[in-house]
């Protein structure tokens, strides 16, 4: 167990959860990192959806959970995650956001706060009671401290009636390092 970045607090938190989740969402799939904890801390997961608007994190991804036994049904959206979570079907325990851009792809395929912030508030009603919604965001780019900002400004908003918000940083990293979001539905 370490804390020792927001990644790793973020997968800290997370585990109670997946430990009964059935039906998770990853709304930035890239190369399936995320996606991968999921299958292997999530034993009763009936069902995974994963979302990139990359072809090549479509592919990356394919491969990595393909190794993974699960008896879980993955499902991929190759779009955006706005269109993916509005109106969302099902309940969902579990909503993971892993903001910025996708490891060895372009730098310019950067999430967009307009894109963002109408797949986190879509997000929030798909999610069922004790439910959680994750987001990692990356404030070192010009993209991503705008992203922080408005994401911050958003969720400082949620009324606490609602949801139990929690934000973690890391104060004594150098960089700008990552922030988490932690929302709950209570
Ligand atoms: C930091 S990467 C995600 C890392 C990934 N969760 C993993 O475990 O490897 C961010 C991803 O978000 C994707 N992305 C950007 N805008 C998006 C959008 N509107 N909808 C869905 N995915 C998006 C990028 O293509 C990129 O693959």
């Amino acid at each position: 167990m370490t804390i020792s970045n927001v990644l790793a607090v973020n997968r800290l938190l997370l585990r109670p959860y997946l430990a009964h989740a059935r039906c998770v969402i990853d709304a930035t799939v890239g190369n399936g990192h995320d996606s991968a904890f999921v299958l292997h801390h999530a034993p009763h997961l009936q069902y995974l959806f994963c979302c990139d608007i990359q072809a090549q994190a479509m592919e990356s991804s394919q491969r990595k959970l393909a190794a993974i036994d699960t008896p879980a049904q993955i499902y991929r959206y190759e779009m955006n995650h706005a269109y993916v979570l509005e109106d969302f079907p099902l309940a969902v325990d579990v909503i993971l956001f892993n903001l910025g851009y996708l490891p060895g792809g372009s730098h310019a395929l950067h999430t967009r706060t307009e894109d963002t912030l109408r797949a986190c508030t879509a997000g929030l009603q798909a999610l069922r009671r004790g439910g959680v919604l994750s987001v990692v965001s990356y404030p070192g780019t010009a993209a991503g401290a705008e992203e922080d900002r408005a994401l911050h400004a958003w969720a400082q908003a949620l009324p606490q009636q609602k949801w139990h918000v929690a934000r973690v940083r890391m104060p004594n990293q150098i960089h700008q390092p990552p922030c988490l979001l932690f929302i709950e539905r209570r």
